[in-house]
């Protein structure tokens, strides 16, 4: 695998201030990524809360993190999805129409689509060219927060679509990988790979070493207190799925028959119907009653 630090425009002494915010319903991690040099902020992965046995959203979440930018005097310019989450669902419409910015997501999100609006059953009504958003993201694309260079790699293996972010020191890294000692995430949704997202994950290791990582979830394993920041060096040394030296194969093997074993994520079904349409619920029928599906026998 090529060094592909080289490639990007990686430039560590550029340092975001970055503010974390803790979903403890869904375990994730949402994060206001904000320029030192000026008032710009990006939102990155933004959760909508559901109590899905009723059928309602709310909005607490989101809330917390408007009240944050608003009361720093922030100027919110992106709102990035890491990819299209499948345990909980993205707020990022709510928060535009409140503050602005553009929603960008990874450009295979069009192969998320075609999967999802497959197995929903949509109608042609449902485009599947990403339009809903604001932004797609090809491999390397840098854009700006403020005066800080950011830039997407592509990091697939989870899901397709899957980027990481870069912002100076930070490496906003999605569900690439999580803590040391929680490793990595499954790879078996549809268009998930192993060996791919083995290969992701390198090339998110071959960042500097002293690059920030942030992570979209952690769920405390054996006990600790729930943690969201580590660096390159520490994963590379320490990962229990792929540090210390960890082979493609000893990795394939071990996360194809971990994920076999794996229930799916609670939350995936309405999850999924929001975030393929960049966090809009579907369209209300007549009576502007909005529905989800469950797809029976499907998943
Ligand atoms: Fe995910």
């Amino acid at each position: 695998m090529k060094d592909l630090s080289n490639d990007y425009p990686v430039d560590t002494s550029v340092k975001p201030e970055v503010e974390a915010f803790f979903d403890p319903d869904t375990n994730t991690i949402s994060y206001v990524v904000k320029d030192p040099t000026s008032n710009a902020c990006a939102v990155i992965d933004s959760v909508m809360d559901i109590d899905y046995a009723a059928g309602r959203i709310s909005y607490g979440s989101a809330d917390r993190m408007i009240k944050y930018i608003e009361d720093n005097g922030l100027k919110l310019e992106w709102l990035i999805e890491t990819h299209v989450h499948a345990d909980h669902l993205s707020a990022a419409p709510y928060i535009q129409q409140k503050l602005g910015g553009k929603i960008g997501i990874g450009e295979n999100i069009t192969v998320v689509q075609d999967t999802f609006g497959k197995v929903f059953n949509e109608g042609t009504e449902f485009q599947r060219d990403g339009s809903q958003f604001d932004k797609l993201f090809q491999e390397g694309d840098t854009y700006k927060i403020g005066n800080m260079t950011a830039f997407a790699m592509h990091t697939p293996g989870h899901t397709p679509a899957c980027m990481t972010h870069v912002v100076g020191d930070a490496g906003f890294v999605g569900d690439t990988l999580f803590m040391p000692d929680g490793g990595s995430a499954r790879a078996d949704f549809p268009g998930g790979d192993a060996g791919v997202l083995y290969d992701s994950i390198q090339k998110v290791l071959s960042l500097p070493e002293e690059t920030r990582l942030f992570m979209c979830h952690d769920y405390g394993p054996n006990g600790r207190d729930i943690q969201w920041e580590t660096t390159v060096a520490e994963e590379k040394e320490h990962n229990i799925h792929v540090g210390g030296g960890k082979t493609k194969e000893d990795f394939v093997k071990f996360r194809t028959e971990r994920d076999a074993q794996l229930a799916m994520p609670r939350l995936i079904i309405p999850s999924l119907q929001v975030n393929m349409r960049a966090g809009e619920m579907p369209p209300a029928e007549e009576d502007g009653k909005v529905f989800l599906k469950v797809p029976v026998n499907t998943l």
